[in-house]
């Protein structure tokens, strides 16, 4: 594997696969780097801890930075190239940053603003850097995936996105790097998220869309270990917040919860 600092270094002969990523490397990355291979022979990984996105400067001091597991892992998983860029190289003179419209002021946007922002000027700016035939992002940040969608289509960017499936722990929590700051009880309590999606998935089936957002309130209610931000249900495409089923279209519930002051994500395809 090839480790590159400036873009420059990183020159990859014909099309590659890209897997943009903040590092601190875990399986869930490593899925997304199989799949890219699956696309191209050539896979680059990029770790950057993109300050744009960190409306709290603190989080961003604090987001954690494991570079030598870094390099295994990726190198492990299958990427040729790992590219470390440095700030400068990415935002050289003034950011024009790019709006995520209203679609990242909602769900994971509410409390984060400017988030989405962030993350679209970051991956528009990689891909101009990259420029990627394919380009890979997990399903775990689903309305990341759809917004970067939008973000390709509205710019015509020539890149093509590839999303991939929740990659989950033994017991059905979605791997995050997060999950290593709970304890070994919150780990193991925290399958309760997975299994009451899943519950709210067979509901969902002859049930309405608010019957089964109070179904799953209910569910977190009998345990007072978990404090639910939010659990939405809305049209898989648009991301919009759905009110009643229409048949032909694709549901998805998202969820943000809370276990020993940790905040975890999660969604699950309802239909
Ligand atoms: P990061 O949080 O490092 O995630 C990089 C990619 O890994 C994202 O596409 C994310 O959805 C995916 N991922 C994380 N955990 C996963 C899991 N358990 N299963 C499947 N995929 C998973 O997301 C970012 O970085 C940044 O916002 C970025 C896109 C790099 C822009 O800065």
């Amino acid at each position: 594997m090839k480790i590159a600092v400036n873009a420059k270094e990183l020159i990859v002969d014909g099309a590659c696969a890209f897997v943009p990523t903040m590092g601190a490397l875990h399986a869930g990355h490593a899925s997304l780097i199989k799949k890219a291979r699956e696309y191209s022979d050539t896979v680059v990984v990029s770790i950057f801890i993109n300050p744009l996105q960190f409306e709290n400067k603190d989080d961003l001091a604090k987001y954690p930075r494991t570079p030598e597991f870094d390099i295994e892992l990726a190198s492990q998983a299958g990427a040729t190239h790992l590219w470390l860029p440095t700030v400068d190289e990415i935002y050289p003179g003034e950011v024009q940053k790019i709006s995520a419209g209203a679609l990242g002021d909602i769900y994971e946007g509410v409390k984060r603003p400017g988030h989405f922002d962030g993350v679209l000027t970051v991956v528009n700016r990689l891909f101009e850097l990259v420029k990627p035939q394919w380009a890979i992002f997990g399903e775990k940040d689903f309305q990341q995936l759809q917004i970067v969608k939008k973000l390709v289509e509205r710019y015509a960017i020539p890149v093509q996105i590839i999303g991939c499936p929740i990659f989950r722990e033994a017991n059905g929590l979605a791997m995050s790097s997060r999950n290593e700051r709970l304890s070994e009880n919150a780990r193991k309590k925290a399958a309760l998220i997975f299994e009451i999606l899943n519950q709210a998935k067979s509901y969902f089936a002859s049930k309405s869309i608010t019957e089964t957002i109070q179904f799953v309130q209910n569910e977190f209610k009998k345990h007072p270990e978990f404090e639910l931000e939010y659990f939405e249900i809305a049209d898989e495409t648009t991301l919009l917040s759905a009110e009643s089923k229409e048949i032909e279209k694709k549901y998805r519930g998202f969820i943000a919860v809370f276990i020993e002051k940790i905040r975890l994500i999660d969604n699950i395809s309802l239909n």
